[in-house]
């Protein structure tokens, strides 16, 4: 039995879909989420500054007595995962493994294409954890950068992200790929939008559930499951003003959050 909460960092706001998923699955967890919305975005800054902010955030997780921590940035869980499991002591989940291990499962051409920021494209985090499962998998990664603000714009479909996603997406179309990570918080929002210019068979996968199961499967390995009846809750820390991530949140969480404020983590 095990009450304390877990936690789950994001550079900014995309993560509450991981929330999201997590909440849905376990929902008497407390669930603690920092959004570095102060130093977003971490898709251009260099390993060494990931690796930082990760870890400044890390630790103050565990300072909130998390038993869990879960990277939900797919950058931060390219640069900065196996430096942080080097240095703290408790379970910590990243994105990338769970995302690869959906799209093993997805393809059957070993043929797979991988859409990120630049940081995570530049890491071959994706490219790197599929080999490793499988040698003859081919791996096409392409870097969206303007998804993100796209998205927190609100501007999921239509021309201009069509427009967008035209061009990122022209080398995947022509690779004959059969599965296509949407490696990055943002990217399942525009799922509508990528499928129009993917052949329709083609597999979309996201890590997002897959995530949520691995912090389930790790739960109950551990047996760091809270008490029965024991209500949950989501309590949301962000490092810059709550105004706008609390505009921006219903894009990416469909339940409630019990309580949001702002933190110096830095
Ligand atoms: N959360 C980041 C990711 O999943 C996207 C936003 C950013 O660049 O910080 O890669």
């Amino acid at each position: 039995m095990d009450n304390r909460p877990i936690g789950v960092f994001d550079s900014g706001i995309g993560g509450l879909t991981i929330v999201n998923a997590l909440a849905k699955i376990l929902p008497h967890e407390k669930i603690i989420y920092v959004g570095d919305t102060a130093r977003v975005p971490y898709g251009n800054k260099s390993t060494e500054r990931i690796q930082q902010y990760s870890e400044e955030i890390t630790r103050w997780l565990i300072q909130e007595e998390c038993k869990i921590v879960v990277v939900a940035c797919n950058t931060a869980s390219s640069h900065a995962l196996d430096n942080l499991k080097s240095k703290f002591n408790i379970p910590i989940i990243g994105v990338i493994e769970p995302g690869v291990e959906a799209s093993i499962y997805a393809t059957q051409n070993n043929r797979i294409g991988v859409l990120g920021t630049y940081g995570t494209i530049r890491s071959d985090a994706y490219g790197q954890a599929l080999r490793r499962l499988n040698k003859d998998i081919l791996v096409i990664n392409q870097a969206c950068p303007l998804f993100v603000p796209l998205v927190e714009e609100g501007w999921v479909s239509g021309e201009v992200p069509e427009t967008i996603a035209k061009i990122y997406l022209e080398n995947i179309v022509a690779s004959d790929v059969d599965t296509l990570i949407l490696g990055c918080t943002h990217y399942p929002l525009l799922k509508s939008t990528i499928n129009k210019i993917m052949n329709i068979k083609i597999k979309l996968v996201d890590s997002v559930d897959t995530t949520a199961s691995v912090v389930q499967s790790v739960i109950n390995e551990l047996e760091l499951y809270p008490e029965k009846g024991k209500s949950g809750g989501i309590f949301c820390h962000v490092s810059d003003s709550v105004d706008l991530f609390e505009s921006l949140a219903g894009r990416f969480l469909e339940v409630h959050i019990s309580d949001l404020s702002h933190i110096d983590i830095f």
